[in-house]
């Protein structure tokens, strides 16, 4: 199927970034968020990152030529009318989640697949708010979704065979790796493993045997992750950790409830896009490695 109109509702640091994978690939995109300054901020940041994958030679088109099939609304009509394939990236609270479902399954094209980049919430229980559940699907990209490779294709219980074989089709077309994840349970593969390993590093800090910092660089020097735990948690947002470990709690999956985690949620110490979290950033939304 020709897709002559990308939608993708949300342009937080998410939604920004498969907007971006999506114009690379070619297509017109509609991205959508609730205020004009949220839409201003996404843009600029996409004209950044197209600079910078330019000047290390990663794309070949003109980034001014890639940002003119950016569309910018406020209005989810303007967005969601006759689109062909349609990316959420809103908040992580499911009755957000399912008011965006609802009205995009009245608005997109008929054919058209919902997809939702959700990295907790079940597809089967986002899926109950639209009529046809056979085309909404998972696609949980990785901040940045313009560097992180991987994609989790998730098939909620009613999700149709055909929706799953278009949204690896559409992953590798953003030129990323699919996973195909078959069972729909909490946090689906990726953060099933990484919550656990937030689970171990906060109760080494919470029980005086390492500080953040040692944490971090035992996880960097020793196990060679590219980021330290804690602050992978600044860069991707405090207030996601927390949102996505609650949301796998309440569905069954025991994470630790990481006291750190709560306070600096409740304090709105979010971390790089605050300016402070589990280490301090010179101002928001400036990630500049402590
Ligand atoms: N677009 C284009 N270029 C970018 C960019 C972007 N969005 N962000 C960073 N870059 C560039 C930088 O400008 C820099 O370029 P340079 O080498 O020419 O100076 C280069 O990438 C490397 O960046 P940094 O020097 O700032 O830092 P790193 O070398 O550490 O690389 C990183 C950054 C690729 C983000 C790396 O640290 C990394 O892989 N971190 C782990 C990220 C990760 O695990 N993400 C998943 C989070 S969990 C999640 O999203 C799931 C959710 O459900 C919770």
């Amino acid at each position: 199927m020709e897709i002559r109109k990308f939608t993708v509702v949300g342009a937080g640091s998410m939604g920004h970034g498969i907007a971006e994978l999506a114009l690379i690939a070619g297509y017109d995109v509609w991205l959508n968020d609730v205020a004009e300054n949220i839409l201003k901020n996404a843009k600029e940041r996409i004209g950044w990152s197209l600079k910078r994958l330019s000047e290390k030679g990663s794309i070949k088109e003109d980034p001014e030529k890639i940002l003119s099939r950016l569309h910018l609304t406020v209005s989810q009509e303007e967005a969601m009318k006759d689109t062909d394939f349609l990316i959420e990236a809103v908040i992580e609270d499911i009755n957000v989640k399912k008011k965006v479902f609802e009205k995009a399954d009245s608005l997109a094209s008929k054919d058209a697949i919902l997809a939702s980049n959700t990295s907790s919430l079940p597809i089967t229980e986002i899926a109950t708010a639209v009529k046809r559940p056979e085309r909404v699907v998972g696609m949980h990209f990785f901040n940045p979704p313009v560097l992180m490779q991987l994609v989790e294709i998730i098939k909620g219980e009613k999700t149709s065979e055909e929706t799953m074989k278009r949204a690896y089709e559409m992953g590798k077309k953003l030129g990323r790796d699919p996973i195909l994840v078959k069972k729909d349970v909490p946090g689906f593969l990726v953060n099933r493993i990484l919550f656990r390993v937030n689970d171990i590093s906060c109760l080494l800090v919470e029980k005086g045997k390492a500080d953040v910092l040692e944490v971090d660089a035992s996880a960097i020097y020793e196990l060679g992750f590219p980021m330290g735990v804690f602050l992978l948690q600044d860069y991707a947002g405090v207030d996601v950790a927390y949102l996505v470990g609650k949301a796998m709690g309440e569905r069954g999956f025991k994470a630790y409830e990481c006291k750190a985690f709560e306070q600096l949620y409740k304090a709105k110490n979010l971390g790089v896009k605050t300016g402070k979290g589990f280490y301090s950033y010179p101002e928001p939304n400036k990630f500049v490695k402590p």
